[in-house]
């Protein structure tokens, strides 16, 4: 919508994983670095584990397109809410298993001459799993149990989990001991500091075709920074609202009004956002005056 006014080619805060606008910070270049290299020397296991819109989908696409240049086969599954069943029916699919797809033990038959064909032409095979807090019990164990074929150069299944937080608790838990045991490789993203959130910023805008962008300060980063907690999907949702927000008041330079309106629609919650108890139980008229004597935006006004 605003593209055209800012000079814009494409969107820059765009909420899709698309790695054409990666932004290679350290922890990410480290993250990707070690899911090729597990899969490269089949190391079984791989663990990636993040908060909630730091990157782990966005890791995925990459890895993927790494997989598909050295042409190795794959297997993705997104919805991590399936049942034992529907894991082999969708996981045949993937793999374009020729056998009857329903029958556990014919996907395994099957699978298993494939692992051991591709194995021995000196080729691996890998599943990706997203959302991977999300699975079963049951379906973990099978997962497992798909992780223990291998020959004597290594794994024949490379196996790489994404998922939430929970997951790393997940894998804690007694019944997941042999699971655990297994990993081989663990990484795991959290949100940017100031100096990522700028640079973030500033290659996401030039990718889009606005390099030396002067559209939001430096100030008012720091400050998106500070109240997306340097959560990648936060910053871009709160940039894009911005660069809305400005184009509808026909002007090239976003502002800390236009800021504090915009994460007030977004319900973003940060520290100084948040009322000390205290103050809140004691003086009903405390939101108002918080919002008129916002200490986020009087530190914004002295830099
Ligand atoms: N390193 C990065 N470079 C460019 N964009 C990124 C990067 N990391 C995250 N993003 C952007 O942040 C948003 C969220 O990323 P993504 O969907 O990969 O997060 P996630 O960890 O998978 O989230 P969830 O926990 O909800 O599954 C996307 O718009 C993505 O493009
Ligand atoms: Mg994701």
């Amino acid at each position: 919508m605003y593209n055209a006014f800012f000079g814009f080619t494409a969107n820059p805060f765009n909420m899709s994983p698309d790695p054409s606008f990666l932004f290679r910070s350290a922890q990410h270049e480290e993250a990707l670095a070690n899911l090729i290299y597990g899969v490269q020397s089949r190391k079984g296991f791989i663990v990636l584990t993040g908060e909630v819109g730091t990157g782990k989908t966005t890791m995925l696409e990459c890895l993927r397109d790494f997989l598909n240049s050295q042409q190795i086969s794959f297997a993705s599954l997104f919805n991590s809410r399936l049942t034992v069943d529907q894991f082999f029916e969708m996981l045949s699919y993937d793999l374009d298993l020729r056998c009857n797809r329903l029958s556990k033990t014919e996907v395994l038959i099957t699978l298993n001459s494939m692992l051991l064909e591709r194995a021995s032409a000196g080729r691996t095979t890998v599943l990706i799993v997203d959302e991977a807090h999300n699975l079963d019990w049951d379906v973990l164990e099978e997962i497992r149990l798909l992780g223990n074929l291998e020959n004597r150069r290594g794994k024949m299944l490379q196996i790489v989990l994404a998922g939430q937080q929970e997951l790393d608790r997940k894998l804690e838990a007694p019944e997941f001991r042999q699971l655990k045991q297994r990993i081989a490789l663990r990484c795991a993203l959290k949100g940017f500091d100031r100096e990522e959130t700028a640079a973030y910023i500033q290659t996401r805008m030039a990718r889009a075709g606005l390099a030396n962008q002067a559209v939001i300060s430096p100030e008012l980063i720091e400050e998106i920074w500070f109240r997306s907690q340097g959560i990648p999907r936060l910053i871009n949702a709160i940039c894009d609202n911005l660069l809305l927000t400005a184009f509808a008041m026909e002007t090239r330079k976003a502002t800390i009004e236009m800021l504090d309106e915009v994460t007030a629609d977004m319900r973003l919650e940060y520290p100084a956002a948040r009322p000390p108890e205290r103050t809140f139980h004691s003086d009903p008229a405390y939101p108002e005056r918080v919002f008129r004597q916002s200490p986020t935006r009087s530190r914004v006004e002295r830099a």
